[in-house]
């Protein structure tokens, strides 16, 4: 098993950012798991299956062929063969994602192919349970969090428009791993901080838990 950086975060806190620069700078693999509960929504919408009834949603993941690998520093999905990234950010995918997202057998299903990745490359893992469930012997877990004003501000500046407060309660309060830091987390509260700084002081941790680049 390759090492793995393990990065948590709620909705627009700035966890994407920082793990893609991290990836960039110890020559690991960045993985984004939240495109892979999206990739499984927009499947599931455009099959027509009705979402908010989880029944209809674990019979749906079991029918669907999910793919995920990692290449030459990439990370590929495949749903029934098709590549679901153009569609991950539409709008009723950002509506429906947590509920999705909540049901117990699409998590067992995604965290064991996000698990299988690490035996293919050295990774940063960003999502909600990557320390707490996917990862929980990771030696450096990072969670980075900010003001939920300054999410909603950051992520209108995107123009998506997306409910961020909606989701994160969501992914809060469900029962099946939901978005918590784990105890052993590094806590980086990016509110106030430009990006350079949180990069800073989160490879300063991957220096200090003594995880090595791999160039
Ligand atoms: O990281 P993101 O905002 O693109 O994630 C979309 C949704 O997927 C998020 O609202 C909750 C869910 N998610 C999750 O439950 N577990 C993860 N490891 C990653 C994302």
């Amino acid at each position: 098993m390759y090492p793995v950086i393990a990065i948590d975060g709620p909705a627009a806190s700035g966890k994407s950012t920082v793990a893609k620069e991290i990836a960039a700078q110890l020559g690991y693999t960045y993985v984004n798991t939240g495109v892979m509960y999206r990739a499984v929504t927009w499947w599931m919408l455009e099959k027509g299956v009705n979402i908010l009834e989880p029944a209809a949603v674990e019979a749906a993941i079991k029918q669907a062929k999910t793919e995920c690998w990692v290449k030459d520093g990439e990370t590929f999905f495949r749903i029934d063969g098709v590549d679901p990234l153009p569609h991950v950010r539409d709008g009723r995918v950002n509506d429906a994602v947590s509920k999705v997202a909540s049901v117990p057998l699409v998590r067992q299903i995604l965290v064991a192919a996000q698990q299988a990745l690490a035996a293919q490359a050295p990774l940063v893992m960003e999502g909600r349970d990557i320390g707490t469930v996917v990862f929980p012997k990771s030696p450096c877990k990072l969670f980075i969090d900010a003001d939920p004003a300054v999410r909603e501000a950051r992520r209108n500046k995107q123009g998506e428009a997306d409910v961020i407060a909606k989701r994160d309660k969501e992914d809060r309060a469900r029962a099946a791993s939901p978005l918590a830091r784990a105890e052993d987390a590094f806590l980086i509260d990016s509110s106030y901080l430009g990006v350079a700084e949180v990069v800073g002081q989160a490879i300063e941790q991957v220096k200090r838990v003594g995880m090595k680049p791999v160039k």
